[in-house]
């Protein structure tokens, strides 16, 4: 059966390019969104060097015009005394991240004092996204909720989290969080199947309890997000491997999956990748703007036939069942019988410059 799904949006993806381009760029990555079906993109900014001023953000939003093939934000990354500078370019981001906890990169906020500046500081009509773990994530919502900014929680992981969240959502708190789709499949059982270095990623991914916790408060997660942060098979099974994993072009295969088990209606996948991050985040509505999945296809995720650079996927191996057939963006077919029919650079900024 096939059915018409709006372009859906992802609002955590790393396309790596300035700086890593051999595990992704913006041509690569933005076939990987069109493959899963994505229409708009952010981005995060953990690049090297990481999107903390004028400069480095000009020197993406070129590249990225220049190559990308579906639409796309561009996160600015909040640096230990940047708040003026991130404040004064904020009508061209998609976002402010703040990176609260160790990941890749060397983008980590460790003061008070730095967390204070960027939520006391950013425009309140511009979210501010947190990638927080555990404790931080009590800080991150009682910063937001003092200086009244809206935040939005990262893949959020564990029980005690998602708990966290419910908790202050019902005090009236404006938080909002996403997951990934790794967080609601896999568990640390699987880490010898996938591979000791394949399998590191952050937040790690971690017990059936865990797992079980996030199905279980589905009705207060109100943003599926992918998290796409490839890194290629070689630095993976090195000896110290980056966190990390591709993943824009089974997501909408395991959103769909949910719906199979009975835990969520299609309604809900449209919320969590469509509706929710088009309002948290602002995007422009794409006019003559839609996804064709043939729902009951099956098959096998293989990293070696994916559009991305990174070419594996902790999936690998795994039946997957939906498939994008077809994708329309402004009126025109970009993807169809699994080729990429856009021209690099035909993507646009949701925040365009003049
Ligand atoms: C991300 C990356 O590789 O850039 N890695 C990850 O494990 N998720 C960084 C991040 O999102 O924290
Ligand atoms: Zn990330």
């Amino acid at each position: 059966m096939n059915i018409k799904l709006p372009g859906l949006i992802d609002p955590h993806v790393h396309l790596r390019d300035p700086g890593a381009t051999h595990k992704e760029d913006w041509h690569s990555g933005t076939c990987a969104a069109l493959a899963g079906g994505f229409t708009v993109v952010m981005d995060m900014p953990n690049n090297t060097p990481p999107i903390t001023d004028a400069q480095t953000l000009g020197a993406k939003q070129r590249a990225a015009s220049e190559q990308a093939v579906c639409d796309y934000g561009i996160h600015f990354g909040a640096g230990a005394d940047n708040a003026a500078i991130a404040a004064s370019l904020a009508s061209q981001c998609s976002g402010l991240k703040l990176y609260l906890d160790q990941t890749f990169g060397p983008l980590r906020l460790d003061s008070l004092q730095s967390l204070v500046s960027h939520f006391s500081t950013f425009p309140k009509d511009v979210p501010i996204l947190c990638h927080a773990e555990g404790r931080t994530i009590a800080a991150a919502l009682f910063v937001a909720q003092l200086y009244d900014h809206p935040v939005h929680i990262c893949h959020v992981s564990r029980k005690d989290e998602i708990e966290l969240i419910r908790a202050a959502k019902e005090k009236g708190v404006r938080v909002t969080c996403e997951v990934t789709p790794h967080h609601l499949y896999l568990t640390l059982d699987e880490r010898e199947k996938i591979g000791a270095g394949k399998c590191e990623v952050r937040p790690m991914i971690a017990t059936r309890a865990d797992v079980e916790a996030l199905r279980a408060n589905l009705d207060i997660i109100d943003c599926f997000a992918t998290d796409h942060a490839p890194h290629t098979l070689f630095e993976k099974e090195s000896a110290s491997p980056p966190p990390g994993y591709p993943g824009l072009e089974t997501a909408l295969a395991l959103y769909l999956e949910l719906v199979r088990e009975g835990m969520i209606t299609l309604d809900d996948v449209i919320a969590r990748c469509h509706e929710n991050p088009r309002k948290i985040f602002n995007v422009p509505v794409q006019d003559e703007t839609w996804v064709e999945v043939d729902v009951d296809a099956e098959w096998i995720a293989r990293g070696a036939n994916m559009f991305t650079r990174a070419k594996w996927t902790p999936f690998e191996g795994r039946t997957l069942r939906g498939r994008v057939t077809r994708v329309m963006l402004r009126g025109e077919t970009v993807f169809e019988n699994n080729c990429v029919l856009a021209k690099p650079g035909s993507g646009k900024n949701i925040r365009p410059t003049l």
